[in-house]
Formats: structure tokens, C-alpha cells, sequence
């Protein structure tokens, strides 16, 4: 197998905001977790669709029929990306629409006595649905964050499980905290008393491969603007199952059947086009690097393979560096870093407080030397209620993306170490 060795110039210069400067340096796009930048392919292509294929389906005109071709084509990507079929992938504006377009079709099913388990690691995409639906007269059960780990306290979650669950849903990695969750083995026990499952991975998206069949879930979630897409929400969900769901769409049967019943009204034709650019750039990185990971990419071919081959080098790239800003976090006094513990499954996004300042002046600190950051709660409520942070501005957090560099690392570190000093 090749060593890897992380080409980050050839990432770079893809992304013409890697270009921008403040003060004389570059941004330091530490916000990652909150969106990332696009590549110029991705603007080219959103670009060429307005310019040169600018229409609304079913036309008979040429225009008219890059429509059907960007949404095919956009539904391939998204197979490709997430390994499954075509027809099992549905687009709307964000994450959030989709659920919620998606918990209105469930609702309608319940009976009497059915129960949804959620959970206090989700973002609230993935919760306030659900919430939504005891406000309703539903039985809704969150299971709870152990905030000594800092992961999903699963004594709880298991005894919130039982034969009357219809529905789990389930964080796969916390843009709150960090934390990755096992979901394949909460996925399993979820099928085992008949419920279904809906996985929120819009985090985990921008830094792992995704094989929805492996982990086995009935609907996964994520949004392409967190991977170098424009603002789409992608929604799987297993072929068998889209049948099953009466959805809020426009209701015009030949429209509205199979993956196309996701749609609230015309899709986002030319968003569809970056997705595709979006994912066709993830799986250029990862061509460079097959050889690096050959272990990983047993069976797969094509598209499929590359990307995961890139999600593999943006994985290695991303830890790496992140790990560094934990130890050099750590090392400042007066600040704490959140999350799991060392060696624990985690993402290369860093939580923290800063004694003496809050987290909104810590993020303005960073903000003023051209370093992104978030700080607050970034809608992770039930976590930041949990460990008591929610009226004390919850925490700030500094995201990796493949683009970032070990000078953002460095950066970032000394503006909060002077800020300390300075004190
Ligand atoms: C873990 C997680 N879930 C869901 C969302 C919401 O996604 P969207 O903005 O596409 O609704 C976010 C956005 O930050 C997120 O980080």
C-alpha cells in the first residue's frame, strides 16, 4: 500500500475563497462544521445550468430537458456517495425540510400507543420533529447524553427501547460535541422490536464515507452545502419504504411517485447540478489516493470507489490536524475542550470554554484575525442544556475542513493564547 501524503496545494487551489485574505493572511475556514467553501467546478456548473440550461421539466425543448438530466444525474451522485440506488435518494432545500416533510408522512400512521425514541445528542433537525409530535398527543422518549463521556448514555437508550417503538432517531456524529455514535449497533436493535430508523449524518457527511447498507438504516439524512455543495438536503430511504409514505408534495400522481415524491414543488434543478460537481470533486481527491487505501476500498469501482478513497484522505488529513488543536487547547490554562475522550470515536471539530471570556467574545477574538468560528449552541440545544452551558452562550467550536491547514492550527492557537495572556 502507498503512504499517504496529503496534497493540500491541489486541494487549495480549487477554492477560490482559499484566496481570500483578512489583515494580510488567509481566512482560516475553522467554521467548517457549519458549512463548508465550494470548489470552482461546483460554481461552473451551478453557473452553466443558469446561463445555458435554465428551464422547468417537461418542455419540448432542450432546455427543458436538462432537467430531467440534472436530476438523474444528481440522484447517481448521491447513490454513489451515500452506496445505494438511485431511486432511494430525494432532494429539498435542507436536512431539516426533509425531516420534517418526512416525520407529517410518518405521523399519519401512528396508532395509539406507538412511541418514537429520540435522543439528546441530535441537532434539532432530528429531534424537534419528533417533539413536534408529542405536542400532538404522541408518546415521544429521549434517551439521554452521558455528560461524563459525552456520548450517548446507552443503559438509557436501551430502556426507552421497547416493542412499541415505531420510530428511532439517531445522531450518527454531534455538530455539538464531536461525538460518533454506534449507530449500525442501535440500528440492529431498532429493527429487532420493528421500529425504523432515521439516521441524521449531515455531520458525519463531511468527513467520513457513508455505506448506508452496510449500517442497514430505513433513512439517512445529510445536506451538501457541509461537503462543497450548494444548500441541498439529500434524503435516503429504502426504496421499499418510499412506496409505504403518503408525503406532503403537490399530489399529481404522475409527478409525484417514487424518489420524486420527496419534492415539495420544483426542485432546486441547479443546486442538483453542483451536488453532482460537489461529489465529482471528492472523488477526483480520492483518485490520487486509491493506492493509499486499498484496504478500504475492497469491492468497490468507479465513482463509488474514489470518493470513499477521498472521504478516506480527508479523514486521515482532518484527525491529524484536529488532534493537535485538542493537545494545543489543552495545553492553554484556563480552557476546556469537550467531547469524548482521547481515542474515542470522534470528528475533527473542537468544542471549548475559556474561563474569564465568553464564548462570544472568544469567537470575535478569532473573527477579528480572520479565523472562523463558531461559538453558541449551533442548534445541538439538548446538549448544551444537558451540561448546563445553554444560558452561558454554550461553547465555542473551531470545525476542520479538507482545505485547512496546519497554520489555521497554529493561528487560532496563538490568538487564544494571547487572549488568555492578555487578560
Ligand atoms: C448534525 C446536524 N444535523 C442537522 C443539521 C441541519 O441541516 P440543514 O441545515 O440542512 O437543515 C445540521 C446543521 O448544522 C447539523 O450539523
Amino acid at each position: 500500500m502507498k503512504k499517504f501524503e496529503y496534497d493540500i496545494d491541489f486541494v487549495r487551489d480549487q477554492f477560490p475563497a482559499c484566496k481570500l485574505e483578512v489583515g494580510g493572511a488567509p481566512i482560516a475556514y475553522l467554521d467548517g462544521p457549519g458549512g463548508t467553501q465550494l470548489p470552482q467546478r461546483v460554481l461552473d456548473r451551478i453557473m452553466k445550468y443558469m446561463v445555458e440550461q435554465n428551464a422547468n421539466e417537461g418542455g419540448n425543448f432542450k432546455a427543458s430537458e436538462f432537467c430531467d438530466i440534472v436530476e438523474d444525474g444528481a440522484r447517481e451522485a448521491c447513490a454513489d456517495f451515500l452506496g445505494c440506488g438511485p431511486d432511494e435518494i430525494g432532494f429539498n432545500c435542507s436536512s431539516t425540510q426533509n425531516n420534517s416533510n418526512f416525520s407529517h408522512a410518518f405521523a399519519r400512521q401512528m396508532k395509539e400507543g406507538d412511541e418514537i425514541l429520540t435522543n439528546e445528542l441530535e441537532h434539532r433537525c432530528n429531534i424537534a420533529p419528533w417533539l413536534q409530535l408529542q405536542k400532538d398527543g404522541h408518546i415521544v422518549k429521549v434517551a439521554k447524553l452521558n455528560t461524563e463521556t459525552q456520548q450517548l448514555d446507552f443503559d438509557d437508550f436501551k430502556s426507552k427501547l421497547n416493542k412499541n417503538t415505531k420510530l428511532v432517531s439517531l445522531n450518527w456524529a454531534s455538530n455539538g460535541l464531536g461525538t460518533v455514535t454506534d449507530v449500525k449497533k442501535l440500528i440492529k436493535m431498532a429493527h429487532e422490536v420493528g421500529a425504523i430508523t432515521v439516521v441524521d449524518a449531515v455531520h458525519y457527511a463531511a468527513h467520513f464515507p457513508i455505506d448506508v447498507k452496510d449500517i442497514d438504516t430505513d433513512i439517512l439524512i445529510c445536506s451538501a452545502y457541509k461537503w462543497f455543495g450548494p444548500h441541498v438536503g439529500v434524503i435516503y430511504m429504502k426504496k421499499e419504504l418510499i412506496e409505504k409514505f403518503d408525503f406532503y408534495n403537490v399530489m399529481c400522481e404522475d409527478i409525484a411517485t417514487g424518489p420524486r415524491k420527496f419534492h415539495m414543488g420544483t426542485p432546486q434543478y441547479e443546486l442538483q447540478a453542483g451536488v453532482i460537481e460537489a461529489i465529482n470533486f471528492i472523488a477526483s481527491v480520492g483518485e490520487k489516493y486509491v493506492d493509499c487505501f486499498e484496504d478500504k476500498l475492497k469491492g468497490l469501482s468507479g465513482r463509488r470507489k474514489n470518493i470513499v478513497a477521498g472521504m478516506e484522505a480527508f479523514d486521515a488529513y482532518e484527525s491529524d490536524l484536529a488532534k493537535q488543536l485538542r493537545v494545543g487547547l489543552r495545553e492553554i490554562p484556563g480552557v476546556h475542550v469537550n467531547g469524548p475522550a482521547e481515542g474515542q470515536p470522534r470528528t475533527p471539530t473542537v468544542v471549548f470554554t475559556v474561563d474569564g471570556f465568553t464564548t462570544d467574545e472568544v469567537t470575535k477574538v478569532l473573527g477579528e484575525r480572520g479565523i472562523n468560528a463558531w461559538h453558541g449552541d449551533y442548534y445541538a440545544v439538548e446538549i448544551m442544556n444537558a451540561m448546563g452551558l445553554l444560558d452561558k452562550g454554550g461553547m465555542a467550536r473551531l470545525g476542520l475542513a479538507p482545505y485547512c491547514t496546519q497554520s489555521d492550527i497554529d493561528r487560532a492557537l496563538n490568538a487564544i493564547r494571547s487572549m488568555v495572556r492578555g487578560k
